[in-house]
């Protein structure tokens, strides 16, 4: 017999819950499916709903938002090319560090300062911190042992400076095996000679003392290993597998982007607009560019034992500091010093703030007039070296509160990473599918 009117609504109703369900399972868990079905433009998804997500737990959708939200889809339809590269781009980080050591004050003011600022700005679509194991091994092949071992370490540096693994994605290069059929690819983009001029890798051939003649004495190791050799093509494959568009490190990476950059200009022309080009940001200050170390030799470096680290305790921060290298011509306190090249100096230029001489020492008003009274002469280096401890010690003790608290939660440590990895992973593998459609 006929049913009711209402049960009928109600049938039908449930259909259209049923769907709807579909609907937004679909987008919250696959939102990767408005990719492919839009795949003319990569950013596709991004632009439907971008930072402005009304489906965004807690992000109210402000008027300007419609506004920019419509303008986007009108672009979207009128012209897919100009979406697929304009500034309205989803902006993403990726970056990361070697895990050979502990990270120190160079590597903050380098770059890990930035990184919490940035995570903090909210500008970011998504942020990739790496912990490169892998390339750690291309000079370090005999010695698994400290790269595995400096991972945790670099993983509660990262977690201590104030990276949060709800807005940072950290992971470990290695679990993404995805970067090397990247790197594979990449290879036969890149010849030898492009690999022999990169500044980088010149220097570090000269640093490690690889030698591809016979070494000359026992420090040289013979040859340079391939994997080494190439490091910089597999840094593409970690840049260009996030589709990242900002990429901050030290001034020294900068070659290594400039030939990513290359690298994703050739497997466009030849394949097709596939990969995005990453631009580098470097920190905006000369002194945090390239921190010397406590000797005030060129650059904090481990092997060069100049390191004041994070994980350092105020004591051992104090006796770095107390030693540090300064004006050797300044004997005596009445002696007028230098302050370039003097790397308390070139410390304080990183470090102070204008709010650090009131509280600390409120007869300057600010670093210029310290300067200053340094170069008449009638201002000792000890002082000089007290308000640099100071400094040091309320930007590493936050910093030291929270190292604690992680490590006495190590394995909560190896969940963030196991979690970071297997969503780097999730991301990688779909440039790979991406790039091996490209190449088909
Ligand atoms: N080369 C970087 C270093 O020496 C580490 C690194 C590997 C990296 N892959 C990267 C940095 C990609 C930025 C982007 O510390």
């Amino acid at each position: 017999e006929k049913l009711p009117q209402l049960a009928t609504a109600n049938r039908y109703s449930s259909w259209i819950i049923v769907i709807a369900g579909i609907y937004f399972t679909m987008r919250i868990y696959k939102k990767n499916l408005y990719r492919t079905t839009f795949s003319h433009c990569r950013y596709s998804f991004s632009y439907l709903w971008g930072r402005n997500d009304p489906f965004r737990k807690s992000e109210s959708f402000a008027a300007p938002d419609a506004i920019r939200f419509w303008r986007r889809q009108f672009f979207f339809v009128s012209s897919p090319a100009k979406c697929t590269f304009s500034k309205n781009m989803a902006k993403i980080i990726l970056t990361g560090d070697r895990p050979t050591g502990r990270l120190h004050l160079g590597h903050f003011v380098g770059s890990l300062r930035r990184r919490v600022e940035l995570q903090n700005s909210g500008e970011f679509e998504k942020i990739f911190i790496m912990i490169a194991d892998a390339q750690a091994l291309t000079d370090n092949a005999d010695n698994p042992e400290k790269v595995r071992q400096n991972i945790i370490e670099v993983a509660l540096d990262y977690l201590s400076v104030g990276l949060d693994p709800a807005q940072s994605t950290l992971f470990i290069q290695s679990q993404v095996p995805e970067l090397c059929e990247l790197a594979f690819y990449y290879m036969n983009l890149v010849t030898v000679a492009r690999l022999q001029r990169n500044p980088t890798v010149k220097a570090e051939i000269q640093l490690r003392g690889f030698s591809e003649n016979n070494a000359e004495n026992d420090l040289q190791r013979q040859g340079i290993p391939v994997g080494f050799f190439t490091y910089p093509i597999s840094q593409a494959s970690d840049i260009t597998a996030f589709k990242a568009t900002t990429v901050p490190v030290g001034e020294d990476q900068e070659p290594m982007i400039e030939q990513t950059r290359e690298i994703v200009h050739k497997f466009n022309s030849v394949y097709g607009e596939t990969l995005v080009e990453p631009e580098i940001l470097l920190p905006d200050n000369a002194a945090c560019m390239r921190l010397p170390g406590t000797d005030g030799k060129a650059k904090m470096s481990k092997s060069l034992n100049n390191c004041i680290y994070l994980s350092d305790t105020a004591d051992e921060v104090k006796k770095k500091v107390m030693g540090m290298y300064t004006d050797p011509d300044h004997l005596r306190v009445e002696d007028p010093g230098k302050v370039e090249g003097n790397t308390v100096f070139t410390y304080l230029d990183a470090f102070s703030r204008p709010e650090h001489f009131s509280k600390y020492l409120p007869e300057y008003s600010s670093l210029e007039e310290l300067k200053a009274h340094y170069r008449r002469g009638g201002l000792g280096d000890v002082k000089v070296k007290r308000l640099l401890i100071a400094i040091l010690n309320e930007v590493l003790d936050p910093i030291r509160e929270r190292r604690h608290y992680y490590e006495a939660r190590i394995g909560e440590v190896y969940e963030i990473l196991r979690e970071g990895s297997e969503k780097a992973r999730a991301a990688a593998a779909e440039t790979l599918e991406e790039v091996r459609a490209a190449m088909k």
